[in-house]
């Protein structure tokens, strides 16, 4: 199958296109390189464009002529949200409309969208199901819940079929050291901590010691990313026209921050400087997936999410002279 992948230069979706050829897919990429990488985006054709321009969108479909979508293309940063949220709405939500809008005239009828925890906001209860509420405490969340809400309408109008993938926190890179996580700024904590462990940092800061956790720490899901790009595969074999589902992945097990440091020393070998700081605002104390419905609906667990197999691969890729800011300090 022909596999339109928007933001298939980025980190979650250039393991999904490379998860996608080894299938037998054929991922298309179309991505605006603001936040991607090309030297990710190795896995098929890439078509770089914005998301949020109806012509360059039908110009790839015109050209490609894809059965399915895979949208990455976001802005993600939850800092960044809360200071532009007009930022978020529009790529986010607006690259969203011109995505299902472009799918429509060019008779695609499968879309699986990248959505997150943060739809939840701070959980009334943990392991978190998907019919839990959802009330984001930020605009990025805000903006993913609005593009959900869209391709739930969408799907019922148009007949579309929608999968709304809502990650817990991907982490870990793919084996081959070719592909990684590469955000510049970085704000996620396992790159941080191996920056740190390399000596690009001068230490690193955990926001909070003052929680109502067994450690006081917060408590996250970690999920590999070759198993979240193996549950898109998935999801485009959910068939039924006029469908939506929103469906969490995660491990359904949570580690603490100071888990990831101890974790990263060992995997490491290297001791650095960790200190306490105040919270960060917006970070809820815990956030576990009950995964059970992507286990029901896509035959889907994670397999490759072991703390020490993330930190082994996002430490080998932190090093690989594969990633684009492996030379820079
Ligand atoms: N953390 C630190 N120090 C750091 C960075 C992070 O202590 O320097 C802590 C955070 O406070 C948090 C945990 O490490 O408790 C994980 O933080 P990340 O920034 O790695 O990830 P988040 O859980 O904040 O965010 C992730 C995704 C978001 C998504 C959110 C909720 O990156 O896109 O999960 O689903 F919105």
């Amino acid at each position: 199958m022909k596999v339109l992948v928007t933001g298939g230069a980025g980190y979650i979706g250039s393991h999904t296109a490379k998860r996608l050829a080894e299938h037998g897919h054929t991922p298309i990429t179309f991505d605006n390189l603001s936040t991607g990488h090309r030297a990710l985006a190795r896995f098929g054709p890439l078509v770089v464009g914005d998301v949020t321009d109806p012509a360059a969108l039908d110009a790839a479909i015109s050209a490609h002529r894809p059965e399915a979508i895979v949208h990455f293309a976001a802005l993600s940063q939850v800092g960044e949200s809360m200071q532009r949220p007009e930022l978020y709405f529009r790529n986010n939500v607006g690259g969203t409309v011109a995505l299902v809008e472009a799918a429509l005239r060019g008779r695609i009828g499968t879309f699986v969208f990248s959505s997150t925890a943060a739809t939840y906001g701070i959980p009334s209860h943990v392991p978190i199901l998907e019919t839990q509420a959802v009330q984001p405490i930020n605009p990025y969340g805000e903006s993913k819940l609005a593009c959900e809400m869209l391709l739930r309408s969408a799907s019922a109008a148009h007949g579309l079929s929608c999968t709304a993938l809502r990650y817990f926190n991907a982490a870990g890179a793919d084996p081959g050291g070719l592909i990684g996580e590469a955000h510049d700024p970085e704000t996620h904590a396992i790159p941080l901590l191996l920056m740190a462990a390399a000596g690009k940092r001068a230490g690193f800061a955990i926001f909070g010691d003052d929680y109502d956790t067994p450690d006081g720490t917060c408590i996250r899901d970690y999920l590999h990313v070759t198993d979240l790009a193996e549950a898109h595969v998935r999801a485009l074999t959910l068939s039924g026209a006029a469908r939506f589902e929103a469906i969490n992945l995660g491990t359904g097990h949570g580690q603490s921050v100071r888990e990831l440091v101890d974790a990263a020393r060992a995997v490491t070998g290297r001791d650095f400087r960790v200190e306490a700081r105040p919270r960060r605002a917006g970070d809820p104390p815990s956030l576990v997936a009950d995964a059970g419905k992507a286990l029901d609906l896509l035959g889907w667990k994670a397999e490759h999410s072991s703390l020490d197999h993330i930190m082994r691969t996002a430490w080998d890729w932190t090093n690989a002279p594969a990633n684009p800011l492996h030379n820079r300090g």
